[in-house]
């Protein structure tokens, strides 16, 4: 039996329960500590199935019954016999749940990052301390479904299951119960296929939402006359030439920071870290119309379309950009900051990366770089490795 803790109350952690709990050998349970979503899970659970609807393009939808063994706002309650811990919520939620978790976290758990984001495995290095040693850490790079929640505590529908996930594992001192990936496989079901390879680094330099997001927004407002539009822009099909360039020299940096820590660790498995362009091409075979190159990709790719710039409505019934939103407010601290201060241990330039961080903390009003260093006051809310004090190369490996 494999007993899987799921963290979070949102879209992916409704299907993670309803799958996981319909999965033969696993208990499901859940942890939500937001608000009063447990008991509000709880109260739901005790009118109405708990339904997760599984879309398969061209069949009859499946439709699963099972529910978690347990939703609590405890940590002490949910945690006895855990094999894993999956951590399944944005990532600025990540540090509440490793403070709540840690008084229970045992030697042989294995900790799961299912989207680890940019910098995962340095918030459980730097909150977990001395007990990190001794548990396994795993990111993936992203959700292994697209999904939503459509009636909160009782049914969510996955839209679409990802063929394959890419993610890494660091194993623990002390050996958990199982291989890692083969039991979060057994927690998902056959889809996606868990590729689980490389060291954790690779997966936190290709969340690509770090530099994709931030990227486009540069590209699109940072020669923005201020006046209002008649209406949002399209975000990834409307890409601009300068937007593709910002996000190729950010891929490059990446790129470049990836070589210059395996040129003196040969050891160390970065295979997973490639350009944004080849990401593109093989993580959208069927949806990219134009291939030519990374600007081409972008705007043609099917899977974008409709999609705009997020954006604040006037009261003349105009747009202007929301500079609020997710894409800054958490892709720089949980993205392309903690990127730039992988680059700053790895000793590479990154004249780009703080080209776009300098104009977007300018608009966030926060400040992580100052005088190019990342030492503004806003670096202590980032998970950049300097936020925990991993300023070498080994603190940032987690050796
Ligand atoms: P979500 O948006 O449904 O997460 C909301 C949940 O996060 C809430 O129910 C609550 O449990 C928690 N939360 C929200 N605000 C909080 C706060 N202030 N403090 C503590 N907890 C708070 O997230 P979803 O859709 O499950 O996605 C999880 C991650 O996967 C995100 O990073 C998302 O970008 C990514 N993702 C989602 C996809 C999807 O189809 N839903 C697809 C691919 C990636």
């Amino acid at each position: 039996m494999v007993v899987a803790l799921i963290c979070g109350g949102g879209n992916g952690a409704h299907v993670a329960a309803g799958i996981g709990s319909s999965q033969p050998g696993v208990e499901a349970r859940v942890l939500s500590l937001y608000s009063d979503e447990a008991e509000r899970w709880n109260n739901a659970m005790k009118h109405n199935d708990f339904t997760t609807t599984i879309v398969v393009k061209g069949k009859d939808p499946i439709v699963l019954k099972t529910r978690p063994s347990m939703v609590s706002k405890d940590p002490g309650e949910v945690t006895p016999d855990v094999d894993l811990i999956i951590f399944m919520v944005p990532a600025f939620a990540h540090e509440q749940y490793l403070k709540a978790l840690k008084p229970f976290i045992r030697p042989g758990m294995v900790l799961v990052g299912c989207p680890g984001q940019a910098g995962f495995e340095f918030a459980v290095w730097g909150i977990l301390g001395e007990k990190a040693k001794q548990v396994s850490v795993m990111s993936y790079d992203s959700l292994p479904w697209a999904c939503r929640l459509t009636q909160f505590g009782s049914a969510a529908e996955v839209l679409g299951t990802k063929n394959s996930l890419a993610g890494a594992v660091q194993k623990g001192s002390t050996p958990p119960k199982e291989d890692p990936t083969s039991m979060m496989q057994k927690v998902l079901g056959p889809s996606p296929e868990l590729v689980t390879r490389g060291h954790l680094l690779g997966i936190s330099l290709m969340g690509v939402n770090a530099y994709v997001h931030p990227a486009i927004l540069y590209g699109q407002w940072s020669q923005w006359d201020g006046k209002p539009l008649d209406a949002p822009p399209l975000f990834y099909n409307g890409l601009g030439r300068s937007g593709a360039q910002a996000l190729s020299q950010l891929s490059d940096e990446v790129m470049a920071t990836a070589k210059a820590i395996t040129a003196v660790r040969d050891d160390i498995n970065l295979t997973n870290v490639e350009h944004i362009f080849d990401w593109y091409l093989h993580s959208y075979p069927n949806d990219i119309v134009d291939k030519t190159d990374l600007y081409t990709s972008i705007r043609s790719n099917g899977a974008y379309t409709g999609l705009t710039h997020p954006c604040v409505k006037t009261a003349e019934g105009k747009y202007t950009p929301d500079f609020g939103h997710r894409y800054l407010m958490e892709d720089l601290p949980f993205g392309l900051v903690v990127l730039r201060g992988v680059a700053s241990v790895a000793g590479v330039p990154t004249p780009t990366m703080d080209k776009v961080i300098t104009w977007a903390q300018g608009h966030m009003g926060k400040e992580y770089l100052k005088d190019g260093q990342l030492s503004g006051k806003d670096v202590s809310d980032s998970r950049s490795p300097q936020k925990y004090g991993f300023t070498t190369l080994e603190s940032v490996l987690g050796e």
